[in-house]
């Protein structure tokens, strides 16, 4: 082995070491409970206390579910229902270094033809979120949703608690109770500005970690905060869908947002600029080749800078780039937003939009060229400085 790849397979060895840090037991419940067998015919089988779930504690009534014609899961195994008062928990410890964790998981509609769906309630040690069925973004009856959980580190434990909350309905017999599967935890460092770009998380390369083989990305519901959000430094207005690239058009990177739940739904940020000092804000929107055709409206604000911007997609993935230019004033923070004024569904009915990323902020008298210019002289003088 070559020093440097000697080197390269210890820093990757460190950084999977790191990586296991926080990581969740069971988290697709494929460890069945104790006293019940795995290929149960019955696919929904209530716990007692007899029982015990690897990795987790329950409350209440609480079934063990097993895919089948009555119920489809994402993994096609098991999945676990919380039905009247079911609460389940487990705490994973954070690892030593300060992180952000955020928590991928996948909701999936406890039964058919119900008068009512319970409500999901999912909390870490800073956040919680409320879950429930009202709109199809995708192709499958489950939907996957990003929550962020919480700053945590030298080695505290954080308890991940997922329960039902009963919502009022005329027939309690056909009350649907929520299913919980493929729970996915990811720890994100940090992000200090870079030189390349003022904005923190401006390609939103940071989120929420997307199901290796799931094809409908994860959706992000309203996070008022950009430090509290699952985009890591965004706040989300309305739902956007994360989108990777293994399975839609993502014009730059591994990720994208795609705004999908129509008019004044988005995402935006601020950041403290110079006042007086002119910036100028590159950002690219396009479609995610998802089928969703029609003119998209999105007006984007940089300071206060606010014009729309129109795409003409036709489904099939799309990426234009645009930018604004504008002067920071006074001492506030400079607001950076965008937000969809359009409403469209694809031939199939589903909620589609507007997709956005690589969004840059750069000073006028730095442009990107120069900073990629210097950036190569400066590995130039490396190379020639180790030779
Ligand atoms: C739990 O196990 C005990 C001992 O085997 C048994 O007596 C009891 O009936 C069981 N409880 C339930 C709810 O099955
Ligand atoms: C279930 O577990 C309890 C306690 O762990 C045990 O006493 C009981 O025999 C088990 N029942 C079955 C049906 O396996
Ligand atoms: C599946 O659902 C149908 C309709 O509700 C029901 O009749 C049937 O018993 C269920 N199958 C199983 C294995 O529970
Ligand atoms: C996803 O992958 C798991 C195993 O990795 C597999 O069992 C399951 O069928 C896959 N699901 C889909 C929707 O392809
Ligand atoms: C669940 O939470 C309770 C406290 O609410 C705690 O005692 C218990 O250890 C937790 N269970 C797990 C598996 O972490
Ligand atoms: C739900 O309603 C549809 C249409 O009325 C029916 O075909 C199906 O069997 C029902 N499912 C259950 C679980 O009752
Ligand atoms: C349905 O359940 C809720 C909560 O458990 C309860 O408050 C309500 O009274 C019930 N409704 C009926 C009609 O039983
Ligand atoms: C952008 O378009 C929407 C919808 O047509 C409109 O309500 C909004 O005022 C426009 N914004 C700007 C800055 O023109
Ligand atoms: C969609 O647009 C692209 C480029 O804008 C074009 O190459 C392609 O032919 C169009 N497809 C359809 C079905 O119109």
């Amino acid at each position: 082995m070559q020093p440097q790849i000697q080197i390269f397979f210890l820093l990757f060895l460190f950084l999977v070491g790191f990586a296991a840090a926080g990581n969740l037991q069971n988290p697709d419940f494929e460890s069945p409970p104790k006293n019940v067998s795995a290929d149960s015919s019955n696919p929904f089988v209530t716990l007692n206390e007899n029982n015990t779930i690897p990795g987790w504690t329950f409350q209440g009534t609480v079934s063990y579910v097993t895919a089948g014609p009555n119920i489809s899961l994402p993994d096609n195994g098991h999945a676990i229902q919380l039905g009247e008062d079911g609460k389940i928990n487990q705490t994973f410890n954070a690892g030593a270094d300060f992180m952000n964790y955020i928590l991928t998981f996948t909701l999936i509609p406890g039964g058919q033809n119900c008068s009512a769906n319970a409500n999901l309630l999912v909390s870490g040690s800073d956040t919680q979120g409320i879950y429930s069925f009202k709109q199809h973004y995708g192709k499958e009856a489950w939907q996957s949703y990003g929550l962020f959980l919480g700053l945590g580190g030298q080695e505290e434990p954080i308890n991940l608690v997922f329960e039902s909350q009963p919502v009022e309905s005329v027939d309690n017999s056909t009350t649907c109770w929520p299913v919980i599967d493929s729970l996915l935890l990811k720890s994100v460092e940090t992000l200090v500005q870079g030189k390349d770009n003022l904005l923190l998380n401006g390609g939103f390369e940071f989120g929420p970690e997307f199901l290796s083989n799931s094809t409908e990305g994860i959706l992000l519901d309203s996070a008022l905060s950009p430090v509290q959000s699952p985009l890591r430094h965004w706040a989300v207005v309305g739902t956007v869908k994360y989108i990777d690239s293994k399975h839609f058009f993502v014009p730059h990177g591994n990720a994208a947002v795609e705004i999908v739940s129509g008019v004044s739904a988005g995402i935006h940020t601020e950041l403290t600029l110079t006042s007086g000092s002119s910036y100028n804000l590159e950002f690219t929107l396009g479609d995610a080749n998802d089928a969703c055709e029609g003119e998209f409206i999105v007006q984007v604000q940089a300071g206060s800078v606010v014009q729309n911007f129109t795409v003409r997609s036709n489904g099939t993935g799309l990426a234009q780039k645009s930018s604004l230019k504008f002067d920071a004033a006074g001492s506030r923070a400079t607001p950076i937003g965008f937000l969809s004024y359009t409403t469209i569904q694809t031939k199939d009915g589903i909620l589609c939009g507007p997709v956005i990323d690589d969004v840059v902020l750069l000073s006028s008298s730095g442009s990107r060229m120069v900073i990629k210019l210097n950036i190569l002289i400066s590995l130039l003088l490396f190379l020639i400085l180790i030779l």
